[in-house]
């Protein structure tokens, strides 16, 4: 499918997602919401991809939040709708059983931020801003930044971003765990190919399942994620993934994996 506001690129084993509305600083319009959706299911129901890296056009923005424009129309039922569409989209994102990676190639803010944090693991461009400045137009984080960024970098810290409306800078996102690298602007797609390579070499049944453990676990409680853990560590067990796994390291060879 064509998309008017996306790049997707696919190479052999994976594709890079590009938000293309650099005059807008890629900032989110309805359009690009639905077309977000849209691309990520079509890729999520795609055999020949293994998983996905999301950035955005130019070298200023990953994406500059929702659009202002369109967000400066809304009523309290319209206001919700959007909320949830968006919501929806990210939610997407990080179910969809493959991983996704954002390489973040300048301002993350608003929505921007909040598509980053339903990535699963996220590099930063040197260059890369961060911040959650919806309190500053009157509003809060309606795609879900006031449920992911206290669960991923702490409440306090959190609350300070959402609070004051303030960005972070690259190194000070790193400190905090909001991202697990920070790279040279000109290295970030490199290293972001790198990074999902080593994961992609790995069962694609044992990584789409590592990240349904992980996303499962933060809402049961300990017993339940346990047993949700050894339920999918024995359907695992039943794959013929695993067999190549074990009999590749008991053999010094490489493992070929058939996510089967
Ligand atoms: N929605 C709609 N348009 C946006 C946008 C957004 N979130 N962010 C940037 N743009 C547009 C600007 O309006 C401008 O369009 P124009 O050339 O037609 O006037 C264009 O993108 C370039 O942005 P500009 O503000 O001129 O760039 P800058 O370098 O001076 O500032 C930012 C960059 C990111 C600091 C600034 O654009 C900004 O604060 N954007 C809004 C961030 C925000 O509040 N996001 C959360 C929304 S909930």
């Amino acid at each position: 499918m064509a998309y008017d506001n996306l790049i997707i690129e696919r190479t052999d084993d994976r594709a890079v997602l590009t938000v293309n509305r650099p005059d807008k600083l890629n900032a989110l319009n309805d359009e690009t919401i639905s077309e977000l959706d849209a691309a990520l299911r079509e890729l999520a129901a795609d055999d020949a991809v293994g998983g996905v890296i999301v950035t955005g056009a130019g070298e200023k923005a990953f994406v500059a939040g929702a659009d202002i424009g369109e967000l400066a129309r809304l009523n309290a039922l319209t206001g919700i709708e959007t909320s949830r569409k968006g919501q929806d989209a990210f939610r997407f994102v990080e179910r969809m059983g493959k991983p996704v990676l954002g390489a973040v190639n300048g301002y993350a803010l608003g929505g921007g931020l909040e598509l980053a944090l339903a990535c699963h693991l996220r590099i930063a461009a040197e260059n890369a801003r961060f911040g959650l400045p919806e309190v500053t137009l009157g509003i809060i984080p309606g795609y879900g930044g006031t449920v992911r960024l206290p669960r991923l970098v702490g409440r306090g810290l959190a609350l300070e971003m959402i609070l004051t409306g303030e960005m972070i800078d690259a190194a000070r996102a790193a400190e905090i765990g909001l991202v697990n690298r920070v790279v040279a602007q000109d290295q970030l797609l490199d290293t972001a190919h790198e990074l999902m390579g080593t994961i992609l070499k790995n069962g694609p049944i044992a990584v789409a399942k590592a990240l349904e453990a992980v996303d499962r676990a933060q809402d049961h409680t300990t017993e339940d994620a346990l047993a949700l853990e050894s339920n999918l560590f024995g359907i695992l067990a039943a794959t013929e993934d695993m067999k190549e796994g074990m009999a590749a390291f008991l053999e010094k060879r490489k493992p070929g994996f058939k996510g089967k």
